[in-house]
């Protein structure tokens, strides 16, 4: 049954393999369950914002407290999609592998998104990265009607930089800026609408959208 009051919980974007969706608190405890279980060598960092190397009672809370204030801080005018990503086994069974965020700042103008994500370290370098770009980035262009996403990744985070070069990214510059101690430097990347026109998929599923445009700050209107 939809929600009646926040449609946002209806929301999910569908890829052969994978299922997107904002979690419920119960997903949320299934994510930072599966933070515990590692995101990463802890030899270096690939955040900007070091959670993981937080001591777990702290990083639990904080993690909670970030999925809950993505829901009470929503404006139109400036909101952070978090998206529990879900892979999807051959008896449909539905697993938790990680987190794929969207971002929208003044998206009613600006039309441009931003992205950030996550898996846990035993779904990685299995394709699961790149699907799930391709799915929220389906829902940008597709969905929402966006004209540029734009995305960064420390320099050597490699398996990050390939997801985003494999999506056809174009390089946008550099900038710096603080990991754990040191200031180090960020790769930037912008991918224009015609360029994902001109890979679109035809296999991922929007589903419960139309109820969410006003929030995203799109007006509901003609399909995109
Ligand atoms: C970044 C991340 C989401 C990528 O997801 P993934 O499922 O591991 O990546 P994929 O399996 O989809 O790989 C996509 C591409 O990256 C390449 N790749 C994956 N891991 C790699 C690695 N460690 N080194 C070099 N290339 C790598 C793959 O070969 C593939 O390239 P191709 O499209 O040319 O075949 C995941 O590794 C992760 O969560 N890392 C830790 C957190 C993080 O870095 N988040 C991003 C912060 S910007």
């Amino acid at each position: 049954m939809a929600h009646p009051y926040w449609p946002l919980f209806d929301l999910v974007v569908r890829t052969p393999r994978l299922e997107l969706r904002p979690p419920t608190d119960d997903d949320v405890l299934a994510l930072v369950e599966l933070s515990d279980r590692g995101v990463h060598d802890p030899a270096w960092m690939p955040f900007a914002i070091p959670w993981t190397d937080w001591d777990p009672p702290v990083r639990r809370r904080n993690t909670l407290q970030w999925w809950w204030r993505q829901r009470g801080d929503w404006q139109a005018e400036k909101w952070i999609l978090g998206l529990q990503v879900s892979e999807i086994g051959p008896d449909g069974t539905r697993t938790v592998v990680g987190a794929q965020d969207l971002l929208g700042d003044d998206f009613a103008r600006s039309r441009t998104v931003s992205t950030g994500s996550w898996l846990g370290r035993a779904h990685q370098g299995r394709g699961i990265g790149k699907e799930m770009r391709a799915a929220v980035l389906h829902l940008a262009f597709a969905g929402l009607g966006a004209e540029r996403a734009e995305t960064s990744a420390w320099h050597d985070n490699e398996a990050s930089l390939a997801v985003t070069r494999a999506l056809g990214y174009r390089p946008n510059g550099t900038h710096v800026q603080l990991r754990r101690d040191t200031y180090d430097t960020q790769l930037d990347f912008v991918l224009p609408r015609e360029d994902w026109a001109a890979a679109r998929r035809d296999d991922i599923e929007i589903e419960g959208l139309d109820a969410c445009l006003e929030l995203f700050g799109v007006a509901p209107g003609p399909g995109l």
